[in-house]
């Protein structure tokens, strides 16, 4: 490190130091599954300066990850550019963009369960420019065009051959929640979707609560609002269950 401060060489902080140990030794529930998690926003490039973005903040999908490495699973979490940093005792795999998060995915891919709680651009900007774009003085703006991403949680959970045995999506949603979550986890075909309100006045997106409805197959269960990372613990606790 030529700086002394930051590098490869730099030793980790001693409360990371300490929770990655605690993660390889515990003997939890987990202990031996490893589960994937992605989070975050995705970053989707206009031009190399400039980026479309959304609000998510990577804190339910951080705390997920932390609440599945404290019951002993090896988690592999793939995240976009989040306000969060990444807990210590994950393997951490930084991407951008959702075809990155996707290819990320793959790679990572075996794990015994997959949690998706990015927040993935819908769309990417398809005409996306090499250098930036200028002002040209004539007062007309650029015109975007958008092609749709792939989707992360359909691919995985329509895998023929690798699939996770159990593939959680969100759905986050503000209006008719619970209808449009059932919907999609049909369309999806994933096991469960936890779906959420994220109307504005609920204070959900970027906020530390939240107030979910677990639904599979079988049932519709409505989790009062909790903490973030009280939900973490509870879905990190029903998907050891599902393991078991
Ligand atoms: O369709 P919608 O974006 O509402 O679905 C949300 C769920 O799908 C989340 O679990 C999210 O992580 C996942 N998703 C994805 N890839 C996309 C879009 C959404 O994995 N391109």
């Amino acid at each position: 490190m030529a700086c002394g401060e930051y590098g490869p060489g730099r030793m980790a902080e001693p409360v990371a130091i300490l929770a990655s140990a605690e993660a390889m030794l515990s003997q939890g529930p987990l202990s031996g599954k490893t589960v994937l998690v992605t989070s975050g926003p995705t970053l989707e490039p206009i031009d190399p300066v400039r980026y479309i973005a959304n609000r998510s903040s990577g804190a339910q999908g951080t705390a997920i990850a932390v609440a599945l490495r404290d019951l002993g699973a090896k988690v592999l979490f793939v995240t976009g550019p989040a306000e969060v940093p990444p807990p210590a005792g994950v393997k951490v795999i930084r991407v951008e963009t959702a075809r990155q998060m996707l290819d990320a995915v793959q790679a990572a891919l075996p794990a015994d369960a997959a949690v998706m709680a990015a927040a993935v651009a819908d769309w990417r900007v398809a005409n996306a420019a090499g250098s930036k774009l200028k002002k040209d003085g004539t007062g007309k703006a650029p015109a975007l065009e958008f092609a749709e991403n792939p989707d992360i949680l359909a691919t995985v959970s329509q895998m023929a051959k690798g699939r996770p045995r159990l593939v959680v999506g969100f759905a986050a949603e503000t209006d008719d929640v619970v209808a449009h979550a059932v919907a999609k986890r049909a369309r999806k075909r994933c096991d469960w979707i936890v779906a959420n309100d994220v109307s504005p006045g609920t204070g959900i997106m970027g906020g530390s609560e939240n107030a979910v409805v677990l639904i599979t197959a079988d049932v519709q269960e409505v989790w009062p609002r909790m903490a973030k990372d009280a939900v973490a613990r509870r879905l990190a606790q029903r998907i050891a269950e599902a393991l078991a």
